[in-house]
Formats: structure tokens, C-alpha cells, sequence
């Protein structure tokens, strides 16, 4: 491999030159690199979710929270309502946890891939695509992108996730020492414009020559394992209203959506084996189901609306009203927020009846 290791960073640097995607997180190509806490959060943001989906967030975060020491002095629940949306909560509630302990050490981030690697919630990709994009160090940038590429690139046929050991080897080998980070931004440049699951341009793309899986068909790669069906859940959500305001909750700061605000529900969160919670007593009236898909399972999720006059208990949650006309500003997950324009379009339909 390593004869052909300086000619694919070559050309793949030429032609990034000439054609990376401008971003807000982004140097141009060979200028010095951006501000570490700005490629940070765009990598944590960037995990799991597009690029067009990231770039709002990009700016309101940063708009918001110009430095790692503002973002580390918010309150929690202020960061993750600006995260709702964006998914996987998680990573909102490692943003804070890692945005204090940078702030805690002065405020710089550290800058080999071993250090970062510390810090919480960064994983071998977030590390390495700041040691390399921020700080100029050599290091291996694996994400879903560069493993189509680097898998075509050497027609490694292990399927994922058994061929991440090779595929991090040849990330490695075909690394330059100069410009590290304009090299993983160009090969997650080729993965999202040519180099694509479907359809690959492979006429327009800069390493074509040196490509493997070219001859072979590239579409076969990534090998992937069969896909596993996604199990189903069923569970409800509750919809409690009174003088314009709505019941919310906080979830437990542990499991799906954790210490994210939410409509109070039937716990589908925790029950794994498809049961459904026995149904409920009381002036409850179904609104309609929302659908939604999360990593590991489907959700069919049944809102159902208070139509009592007094206050319903639900086993003694703690909660808030919140004012409908600043339900936006809650910062519900997108299942729940589905579930809120459910409730409205009902409650239109009531008025038009
Ligand atoms: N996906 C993850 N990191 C990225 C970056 N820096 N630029 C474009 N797409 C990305």
C-alpha cells in the first residue's frame, strides 16, 4: 500500500482544493486551521445527522455560545432545548459534561488525539477529526464516509463492522503528515458528493485510477451484514392542558431522551418487549398516532388528551405547565414535538366542528 499512499493524498488534496464544500465550521483549504472549540462541536454535532441538518444548529449554538467557556456556564436545560431536534441526546448532555472539563483546564482544549480522546463523551472519531482538523496532527478519520470510500478504494470485502480494524489501517497508510485535516475533510467530501452509497460518479472522482472495487462494481461496497428488522413499540403520550398552558415533564437524566422536556407517557421507553401498559381510567380521549423511528426500534406512539375538568395525577410526576404559545421554545424531542402538532391540528378540527 505504501507505494500508492502519497499519490492518493496528492490528488485527493488537489482536488479538494478545487472543490470542498465551503461550511461554517470550515478553514479554506491550506489556511491555518479553525478555532478548536468550533470544530468540536460541529463533529460532535455532525455524528449520526447530515450536514444540511447541522448547519442551523451550527449557528445558533455559536451565536449563543461564541467560546467553550460560555457554553460550559449555561444552564443544562438551556443547551439541550437548543438541541432538541437534532437527536441522539446523549451527545447534548457529553457536549456540556466535556465543554465544562475544557473549561475546568483554562479553557484550551488539548490537542493529541490521546488527550481528546479523555475528555468526555469523545469517542476515536470525534478525537481524531479534532487532533487532525484543529491541530494539524496526523490522524486516522474514520466515519460512515470514508469507510464507503476506503473500503472501494482496496475492495476490502470483511463486512462492517468486522472490517474497521483494516479500514483504519488503510486510513492510516494513506494519511499524509502535511495537511491531515484538509485530508479527512476531502475524503468525507468524496464520500458525501462521488463517492456515494448509490450511483457513484466515479468519472468525476479524483482517485478512480488507483480504485479497486472500480472494475468490480462499487455499489457491493461497504459489505454490510444483513439488516436486522427493527422491533415495534407501542406506547402513549398524554396531553394535559389548562389555561393555555400544557403539563410537561423532565425525563430521568439516564436512557432514551434522558433530562430532555417531555409530554408525560406510559414509560415505552422502557419496555423492550413490545407490551403495552394496560389502558387507562379516566376522561381520556385518543387524538391519533404519531410514528417515529428511533436507532434501535420503531415507535407508534397514541396521544391521548385530557377532556376532565379538574387536574389528572399521574402518579405524582413532576412537572411544569408550560404556556402554549411558547411551546417552540420548550425544546421538545422531535417525537414529542410531532405529538404537540397532533394536539393542535385537534384542537383546530375542535373549534371548526
Ligand atoms: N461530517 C463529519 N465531519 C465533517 C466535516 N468536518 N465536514 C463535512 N462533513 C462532515
Amino acid at each position: 500500500m505504501e507505494a500508492s499512499a502519497k499519490p492518493i493524498a496528492a490528488r485527493l488534496l488537489r482536488w479538494y482544493d478545487a472543490s470542498h464544500r465551503s461550511l461554517p465550521w470550515r478553514s479554506p483549504p491550506g489556511a491555518p486551521p479553525p478555532d478548536p472549540y468550533r470544530v468540536w462541536l460541529s463533529e460532535v454535532m455532525l455524528q449520526q445527522t447530515t450536514v444540511a441538518a447541522v448547519i442551523p444548529y451550527f449557528a445558533a449554538f455559536t451565536a449563543r455560545w461564541p467560546t467553550v467557556e460560555a457554553l460550559a456556564a449555561a444552564p443544562e436545560a438551556d443547551v439541550l432545548a437548543a438541541w432538541a431536534g437534532l437527536g441522539y441526546y446523549a451527545r447534548a448532555r457529553n457536549l456540556i459534561a466535556c465543554a465544562r472539563a475544557v473549561a475546568a483546564r483554562g479553557g484550551d482544549f488539548p490537542e493529541t488525539e490521546a488527550e481528546l480522546r479523555a475528555l468526555p463523551g469523545l469517542g476515536a472519531y470525534t478525537a481524531a477529526a479534532v487532533a487532525a482538523i484543529a491541530f494539524g496532527q496526523r490522524a486516522a478519520v474514520v466515519d460512515a464516509n470514508v469507510e464507503r470510500v476506503v473500503t472501494r478504494l482496496y475492495a476490502i470485502g470483511t463486512p462492517l463492522p468486522a472490517a474497521r480494524a483494516q479500514i483504519r489501517a488503510a486510513v492510516d497508510t494513506i494519511t499524509p503528515a502535511d495537511r491531515p485535516g484538509d485530508f479527512a475533510q476531502a475524503m468525507m467530501d468524496l464520500g458525501a458528493g462521488i463517492c456515494t452509497s448509490r450511483a457513484p460518479r466515479c468519472l468525476l472522482c479524483p482517485v478512480a485510477g488507483a480504485c479497486a472495487a472500480r472494475a468490480l462494481g462499487p455499489e457491493a461496497y461497504p459489505v454490510k451484514p444483513p439488516k436486522a428488522v427493527k422491533p415495534q413499540r407501542r406506547g402513549r403520550a398524554f396531553w394535559i392542558e389548562r389555561g393555555g398552558a400544557v403539563w410537561l415533564m423532565r425525563r430521568a437524566d439516564k436512557g432514551l431522551l434522558g433530562a430532555m422536556r417531555a409530554l408525560p407517557d406510559d414509560s415505552w421507553s422502557a419496555r423492550s418487549d413490545g407490551s403495552q401498559a394496560p389502558p387507562l381510567e379516566g376522561p381520556w380521549r385518543a387524538a391519533g398516532q404519531v410514528k417515529h423511528s428511533f436507532t434501535h426500534f420503531d415507535l407508534d406512539l397514541q396521544l391521548m388528551l385530557y377532556s376532565g375538568s379538574g387536574w389528572a395525577s399521574l402518579a405524582g410526576e413532576a412537572g411544569e405547565w408550560w404556556p402554549l404559545d411558547r411551546l417552540e421554545q420548550a425544546g421538545l424531542p422531535s417525537v414529542f414535538a410531532k405529538a404537540a402538532r397532533l394536539a393542535a391540528a385537534d384542537e383546530e378540527l375542535g373549534e371548526q366542528r
